[in-house]
């Protein structure tokens, strides 16, 4: 499932209100088309963390030339190592598009608690997938999602979900 430029400039971009956003986290960047799509959108002072579990493609990201990218080789489950050790805070908006249908429900759900416990207050999780089966795991830990829609620009057409972590 490789996004459509068209879902990620109008779609995905403006659904995570990027541009207002210190810190990002992309979990599953792929071979770097999101990725490059979510620098677009983002403050020039901004930082993002990709995190990819495939040492492959971590290279690829490795290459995408600018300064505001960290890329990280490690699992989405240890969100918090991530951050650690790339002396990065708490993100603002965190995006992913981990094909959590192709995952065991356990690892999604470890997955989730992740961004939940990294997330900074008044923070975003953005998913995006064929399936609902992410909405079906971050429900019952963030409630219900503030946008939840289909991306019928996308070829083929993807579901879109934000959630918002309460600011107090
Ligand atoms: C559908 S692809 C994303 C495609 C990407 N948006 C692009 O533009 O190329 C999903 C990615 O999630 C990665 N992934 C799967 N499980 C992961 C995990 N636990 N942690 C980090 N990445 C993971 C896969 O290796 C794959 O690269």
């Amino acid at each position: 499932m490789i996004p459509s430029s068209r879902f990620l400039e109008a779609g995905l971009v403006g659904a995570a209100d990027l541009a207002s956003a210190a810190t990002v986290v992309e979990l599953g960047p792929g071979s770097g088309g999101t990725t490059t799509a979510l620098l677009a959108g983002m403050a020039a002072d901004a930082r993002l963390l990709a995190v990819e579990i495939n040492p492959h493609l971590h290279r690829l990201l490795a290459g995408i030339d600018d300064n505001r990218l960290v890329a990280h080789c490690g699992s989405a489950t240890a969100l918090d190592h991530a951050l650690r050790e790339n002396g990065l805070p708490a993100p603002d908006v965190v995006v992913s598009g981990i094909p959590f249908s192709r995952m065991p429900a356990d690892d999604g759900r470890a997955v989730i608690e992740a961004v939940r416990g990294a997330l900074a207050p008044g923070g975003r999780f953005v998913a995006y997938q064929l399936s609902d089966r992410v909405a079906r795991l971050a429900t019952p830990v963030f409630g219900a999602p503030r946008i939840a829609r289909w991306e019928w620009r996308n070829i083929p057409p993807l579901r879109l979900y934000v959630w918002d972590r309460p600011a107090g």
